[in-house]
């Protein structure tokens, strides 16, 4: 089968295309042939040796990649049959193996995939959706008119997770360039902030929950205009650490947290799709082959939505 294979942690370079035998599986996992994987942020990370890179130490040769949709080949799992189609985000953050033309799975890690829903927006809404479907279940305990703040909203996550806290009937405030407004506002938002024009402090105020996918000073800031007792919640490692003990001295609450596979939320996320509450928005899709070019797009961190792509 095709596959990149990353030869070194460091630059793109190093993402090569290799032919490897298919994956074998174990019992309770599938075997998927893939028709579309998406990339995220931690990807990049990997790749240049953070992020989940310890995941893969002493492994040869290295495949990255979490976010997949395709076909059952194989099952060893009564979770599905041979023709079903699935998806979902696999043993993140181990190894997830899913830049490949087959990629073996735990069953209970994936869900069906929507018959109206294309692989490729299927596999778009994996990691970034369940980040943010987890976060806005556990800990934003959203209630209806709840003023809950995204920042980052055009990227993966923000995009998901401005149309679930407005699915969760939550009063939306997202931010984002001024390029990237009108999206937002498409999205559902109730208002836009434009971070490169306004200050944050004078742009909102009495904050229920926040969702930070910026860290460091965007922490300060967003507890700034947080009420009291309000939780925020902030994703990128390297740059969150903190935000617990900075969120409980101004009487607040603060966690730092990282997505987990999860069938169940993946069935949830399903629905959601199915049912048109959350699509998928797809900035650029790439062929497999093309991994070196898709890795330098989304490092820009200008994305819109999602990158995808396909075998
Ligand atoms: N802990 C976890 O489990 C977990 C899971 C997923 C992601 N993450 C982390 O969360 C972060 C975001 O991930 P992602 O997939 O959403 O990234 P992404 O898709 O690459 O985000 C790109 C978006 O960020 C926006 N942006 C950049 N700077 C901004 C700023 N100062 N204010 C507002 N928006 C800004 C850009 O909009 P403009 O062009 O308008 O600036 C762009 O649309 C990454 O660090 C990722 O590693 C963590």
């Amino acid at each position: 089968m095709k596959s990149i294979i990353l030869k070194d942690f460091g630059s793109v370079d190093n993402l090569v295309l290799a032919e490897l035998q298919i994956p074998v599986l174990q019992e309770a996992e599938v075997l998927i042939r893939t028709k579309a994987i998406s990339i995220n942020p931690i990807d990049i990370k990997t790749r240049a040796g953070r992020g989940a890179a310890t995941a893969f130490q002493n492994t040869q040769p290295i495949i990255l990649g979490w976010d997949v949709s395709g076909i059952v080949e194989t099952s060893k799992s009564d979770l599905f049959k041979a023709g079903d189609a699935v998806f979902g985000m696999v043993n993140f953050p181990g190894q997830g193996k899913a830049y490949a033309e087959y990629v073996v799975a735990p069953a209970n890690h994936l869900a069906l995939k929507p018959n109206n829903i294309s692989h490729e927006s299927a596999a778009a809404c994996s990691l970034a959706a369940l980040t943010a479907w987890q976060i806005l279940k556990s800990y934003g305990k959203i209630k209806k008119g709840d003023r809950v703040l995204i920042h980052a909203a055009a990227g993966g996550v923000g995009h998901y997770a401005v149309q679930m806290a407005k699915y969760l009937g939550a009063y939306v405030i997202g931010t984002s360039s001024t390029a990237k407004k009108e999206f937002v506002l498409s999205l559902g938002a109730d208002e836009h902030i434009d971070y490169q024009k306004q200050a944050l402090e004078v742009a909102t105020k009495d904050i229920d929950f926040v969702l930070d996918s910026l860290g460091g000073e965007s922490i300060d800031h967003s507890l700034n205009v947080m009420k009291q007792g309000a939780t925020i919640v902030s994703i990128p490692s390297g740059l969150n650490e903190k935000v617990t003990e900075k969120a409980a001295a101004r009487g607040m609450q603060g966690f730092a947290t990282k997505a987990y596979s999860s069938g169940t939320d993946m069935q949830e996320i399903a629905d959601l799709l199915e049912k048109g509450f959350v699509k998928s928005h797809i900035a650029q899709t790439f062929k497999l082959e093309e991994m070196r070019e898709a890795h330098l797009s989304l490092e820009t961190g200008k994305t819109q939505g999602k990158i995808v792509l396909t075998p």
